[in-house]
């Protein structure tokens, strides 16, 4: 409908049927709101009542009043108080309601409240007609799916339940599904079924779908899970090729996996630690099944052939600097000259070594 709203000719029709939508759904909306709003009303009059129970006329009654009036208890004293309060001031709905109804609550304080103690029913449902008995909706208070004792089955809610709005459908609860909320969604099953009710329980944590409450029972596994007549945990490190990167080990895991960062002192791992290296990283050596950082400075080789220099050994590589004295200059060691600025700290020169 909304795409025959083509621009000029269609203009004028296309904007009275959107008048008519928004029309009609706020109307809906109003319906709901104002079961709402009359709720809100009689709640506030049965507090009203009960905090009026202990109250009387007070210190200034005369005995013409004594004579004149009837008992507080129900008089029209005892109502205008119960009146004041029934809406915030600031509720355009409820205090429009309370006004335009006022004389119902008169009627009903002074004729009806015997017969018919419930003023939410009386009112709300039978007088003004903005709301409807519990599990029934709509103008007419039709009964929701599933009956008005258990709308829905006992597994959702019936749009517009209790008013005079909605349209009776269904939204149900988390696990249910379907117009009567007696189907299970996927990753539960029916543990009990029958034509009014209907129990779903979560599947196997290994089931994307199911029938039990077991691994056995899945129709479907999820993923991360293989059927082997029951659905397992699919080891996907041991799968050739590993889904991990080169300087990464593989931790499985219940329907995944994870990996982590190899040791630096390894290229190549199978688990945590420098002792758990396929091969040992640049800088390091295999020392008793371990890689351990290759210190080399205390080769027979110098490692910082230059003069004045000293060789620094630290993890996986070295590096050479300055002797105290001495400061780099165009890659080589020399003096320094002034010995106002003389360091005592050494100086790094050339660019570290292998791999840092
Ligand atoms: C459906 O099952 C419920 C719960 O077990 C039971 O109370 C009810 O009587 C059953 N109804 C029918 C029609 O079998």
């Amino acid at each position: 409908m909304l795409s025959s709203c083509g621009p000029y000719l269609r203009l004028l029709s296309c904007s009275f049927i959107l008048f008519l939508l928004f029309k009609s759904n706020h109307a809906k909306r109003d319906l709901k709101s104002a079961c709402t709003t009359c709720q809100q009303i009689t709640d506030n009059f049965n507090k009203g009542f009960e905090r009026t129970a202990k109250q009387n006329f007070g210190g200034g009654n005369t005995a013409w009043e004594e004579r004149k009036l009837s008992k507080y208890e129900t008089s029209e004293i005892r109502l205008m108080e119960i009146l004041e309060h029934l809406c915030e001031s600031s509720s355009f709905e409820c205090n429009r309601m309370v006004e335009e109804h006022e004389e119902h609550f008169e009627t009903w304080w002074f004729k009806k409240k015997t017969k018919h103690p419930d003023l939410h029913k009386w009112f709300c449902i039978e007088t003004i007609k903005v709301c409807c008995p519990k599990g029934t909706f709509g103008p007419d208070c039709n009964t929701c799916i599933g009956g008005s004792e258990r709308p829905c089955h006992g597994n959702g809610a019936c749009d517009g339940d209790g008013t005079r709005g909605g349209n009776g459908k269904c939204s149900c609860d988390h696990a249910y599904k379907g117009e009567f909320c007696l189907d299970c969604v996927d990753g539960y099953f029916n543990e009990v079924r029958n034509d009014t009710f209907s129990l779903c329980t979560e599947c196997h944590r290994s089931c994307k779908t199911c029938t039990g409450a077991t691994n056995e029972d899945c129709d479907e596994c999820k993923e991360g899970w293989e059927d082997q007549g029951a659905c397992v945990d699919v080891n996907e490190c041991t799968q050739e090729p590993s889904p991990c990167k080169e300087d990464q080990y593989c931790l499985n895991s219940e329907g995944s996996y994870s990996c982590k960062a190899c040791d630096k002192a390894c290229a190549g791992c199978s688990g945590p630690g420098s002792d758990e290296c396929q091969a040992c990283a640049e800088g390091y050596q295999d020392v008793e099944g371990s890689c351990t950082d290759v210190d080399e400075c205390s080769q027979s080789e110098p490692a910082c052939p230059k003069e004045h220099q000293e060789c620094v050994n630290n993890k996986g590589s070295f590096s050479c600097i300055c002797s105290s004295g001495y400061e780099e200059k165009d890659g080589e060691c020399i003096q320094q000259n002034d010995p106002a600025e003389e360091s005592e700290e050494p100086q790094a020169t050339t660019e570290p070594h292998g791999e840092l």
